[in-house]
């Protein structure tokens, strides 16, 4: 491990690091480049509708425009982002799923999802793609084998939580989440989108709710999928996964300095989604 000199590539990737103050940061990023292996491939198979929305709203912006949103599991980031998204003419990136997609690798390996060393070992062998399908959502591939829904087990949300502590995954798939931003106006969501990935976002939203109202929503949404859910396990579960979030030393999840915090413990989706958007047009002026 290398000392960090000045004006070297991590500080061009993170500005804010070079002016100090982000020890945890450049503790992750102490990785050398040598050690890295090339990120994942996106692919853009935009619908025809959704890319001509997202051109027009950069064409009258006359620049891309990114929308950060962060926060704990369960808050509602991902429908929320994806509905504002959506009225707003912009590309949302899920980035949990693409640290989903690398925990399924994972876990089919049989690989111990808290093990580093073995979780960076299988990096280079984890195709790792993603596209969007005609009605604009979001499609992740494991080596060309369509995964979307198999993430969304609860055995991989808890193991994703340990997978994505690893300063390697961080890494490997960093560059693909900035090079979305750069390609295209973006709603991108996960936990250090604000921090780390997109530091210079035209707004940044750091979207909340207590722990037992988003277990409460967990437990509903299995209910209305016929599935019978354990309110308290599933509010240890979703601690437990706060606790690993907050705490790991790779990117925690945290407010950027410069995040407008919405709680949603007390409102509704509608109240939620039109506060969102409410803040998004008055930062950005869309
Ligand atoms: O948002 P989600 O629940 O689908 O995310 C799954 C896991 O991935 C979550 O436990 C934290 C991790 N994650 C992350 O560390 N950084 C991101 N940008 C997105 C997700």
């Amino acid at each position: 491990v290398r000392a960090r000199e000045p004006g070297n590539r991590f500080e061009k990737n993170f500005p804010f690091a070079a002016k100090g103050g982000e020890d945890k940061i450049n503790r992750e990023f102490k990785i050398k480049t040598a050690e890295r292996p090339a990120g994942p491939q996106i692919k853009y198979r935009l619908p025809r509708r959704a890319r001509q929305r997202e051109e027009r709203t950069a064409m009258e912006h006359k620049k891309k425009i990114s929308v950060a949103i962060d926060g704990p599991s369960g808050a509602g980031k991902s429908t929320l982002a994806r509905a504002a998204a959506k009225e707003l003419g912009l590309l949302y990136v899920d980035t949990g799923a693409i640290y989903r997609t690398v925990t399924l690798y994972v876990l089919r390996r049989g690989a111990e999802p808290k093990d580093a060393a073995a979780v960076a070992a299988l990096l280079p062998e984890a195709g790792i793609t993603m596209d969007y399908d005609p009605g604009g959502l979001q499609r992740m591939y494991l080596n060309g084998e369509d995964v979307t829904d198999q993430i969304r087990s609860q055995e991989v949300s808890m193991a994703a939580s340990a997978a994505a502590s690893h300063p390697a995954v961080r890494a490997f798939l960093l560059e693909m989440q900035r090079d979305m931003a750069k390609k295209r106006s973006v709603v991108m969501d996960g936990r250090d989108i604000g921090t780390v990935v997109l530091p210079e976002a035209d707004v940044k939203i750091f979207l909340t709710a207590s722990s037992e109202a988003r277990a409460r929503r967990r437990w509903l949404e299995l209910q209305q999928r016929g599935v019978s859910g354990d309110f308290d396990q599933l509010l240890r579960e979703t601690r437990e996964r706060d606790e690993n979030d907050m705490n790991r030393a790779a990117a925690p999840l945290r407010p950027a300095a410069d995040a407008i915090t919405l709680d949603t413990t007390k409102i509704n989706f509608q109240e939620s989604l039109a506060r969102l958007i409410e803040i998004i047009r008055e930062r950005t002026g869309l």
